[in-house]
């Protein structure tokens, strides 16, 4: 089988004593080891010079090969062109976009710097797999190092219409890196329509079937939604039946009703917006005091970055204010963590909670909420409250789907969802299992390596 190239700003690499890796790593490792190759990027770790020679490590019939980010990179191309641009214009937030032509400049020289150092750890006749949009700019500096191999591009998050990508200062030069791919992926059909859209747009791109012809070039698209392993998650929810930590949460809640959310904290995930909703049921609806508790996981994310940093005082401060007015000696109604969980501990919330609350403003797909899904009994599962900006609720129409921007709509399928009988809960869960099985973690890559492959071969008979 043809070895496996992944290339993403982040790696994981196994450690032992470290939490088990999340289920995207996990599905990119199992395509690594079926296929043998190597995972390359960046090691999260920062250094004084610019590193020429990846740091490999051989696990099976992978190697790892990662580099560090000398300080200046770190702060001009992660933070700041991945982060403070990119990032906030494909989510819908051009008030949180700080663009400089420094940090465009750095994005382009570590892309550059990646694919010459990459190109010297290639063999040739492999499948090149390159991920997110801290590397939109790589595939095509791998065909400048002369790299001949069928290179794909998967896009994690939203790419944003038209009008609003023409805010990023330099838009056209990345819609042009894209185009140099030999397949392109996103994660649902507005990412994909978007994103043509705006090649006719600015080059008068040309649509055939799943191709794209401009400029010379001809790029294979299509719609790849990540998915989430439905069997491991439902075994982890039961083991986690087991589990002290998950026994005691039930002791602790006796009869209340537990609402989670679980998110990175982001501005993305509509958190701010979240608690005023808690907060707005909590003051309407007086009969969910003393009865329900919100647990919100808010895991530090990108914390050098100011609306970060702001917005993690803010969520403390809404917790304060909510738990200051509403609480009572035995009922605390806000449990606010700005810390990162182990998985397991994760899904055995899920299966506790009766509400899994995830209402972010903007979101490529969302895999909490498949989680969430995945997680819940069977027989008496949990209600899931969606924000329809999210790409799973293309496929998720058995959730309560709100405007996120809408506390009262996420305040009503709150009271909804708690209210829910039996027999509907469980006809949604059905709809979403279904859904969730059929467009598993293990299809989403198994499809887009098998388009690849085509590429590759019809590469071959100079098709
Ligand atoms: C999102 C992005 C990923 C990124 C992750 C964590 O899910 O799509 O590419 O790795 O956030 O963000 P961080 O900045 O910590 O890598």
């Amino acid at each position: 089988m043809t070895r496996l190239v992944v290339i993403s700003n982040r790696v994981s690499v196994p450690e032992p004593g470290k939490p088990q890796a999340g289920g995207l790593a996990v599905a990119i490792t199992g395509a690594l080891e079926e296929c043998g190759g190597m995972w390359f990027g960046w090691d999260g770790k920062i250094s004084q010079t610019p590193s020429n020679h990846p740091a490999t490590v051989q696990h099976g019939n992978i190697t790892y090969a990662t580099l560090p980010l000398p300080q200046e990179d770190y702060e001009d191309y992660y933070l700041g062109f991945s982060n403070e641009v990119v990032w906030p214009v494909f989510h819908f937030n051009l008030g949180a976009m700080d663009f400089r032509l420094s940090y465009a400049r750095a994005y382009q020289r570590v892309n550059e710097h990646f694919a010459s150092v990459l190109s010297t750890q290639l063999e040739g006749g492999e499948l090149i797999w390159v991920h997110d949009y801290h590397l939109i700019p790589l595939g095509k500096a791998l065909r400048h190092q002369g790299v001949q191999d069928p290179i794909g591009f998967f896009l994690h998050i939203p790419f944003p219409c038209y009008d609003l990508l023409r805010a990023l200062p330099g838009y056209r030069g990345l819609l042009d890196d894209l185009l140099h791919y030999d397949l392109l992926g996103f994660q649902t059909e507005n990412d994909l329509h978007a994103f043509r859209q705006a090649v006719i747009e600015t080059f008068g791109a040309v649509i055939v079937d799943d191709t794209i012809e401009c400029n010379g070039q001809q790029v294979r698209t299509g719609v790849y939604p990540v998915g989430v392993d439905v069997e491991e998650l439902l075994a982890e929810a039961e083991r986690s039946n087991l589990n002290e930590q998950a026994r005691q949460l039930k002791v602790d809640l006796g009869d209340r009703d537990l609402i989670l959310g679980a998110d990175r904290l982001d501005y993305s995930k509509g958190l701010v917006q979240r608690f005023n909703a808690f907060e707005a049921l909590l003051r309407d609806f007086t009969h969910r005091r003393q009865r329900t508790v919100f647990i919100q996981i808010a895991s530090p994310s990108r914390c050098a970055i100011p609306e970060y940093d702001e917005l993690r005082r803010q969520l403390e401060e809404m917790a304060g204010h909510i738990n200051g007015t509403y609480a009572e000696l035995d009922w605390m109604p806000v449990h606010y963590f700005n810390q990162t969980y182990p998985r397991e501990v994760l899904i055995g919330l899920f299966r506790s909670a009766r509400v899994g609350l995830v209402t972010p403003l903007r979101d490529g797909m969302n895999l909490v909420c498949k989680e969430f899904v995945a997680a819940q009994s069977p027989d008496d599962p949990g209600v899931l409250v969606l924000s329809e900006l999210a790409g799973a609720a293309n496929e998720l129409s058995g959730a309560l789907l709100v405007n996120p921007y809408d506390e009262s709509t996420i305040v009503s399928a709150i009271e909804q969802a708690l209210n829910m009988p039996l027999d509907e809960r469980r006809e949604r869960y059905q709809q979403m299992i279904s859904v969730l099985r059929r467009n598993s973690l293990l299809e989403w890559r198994r499809r887009f390596l098998k388009h690849l492959r085509q590429q590759q071969q019809q590469a071959a008979f100079g098709n």
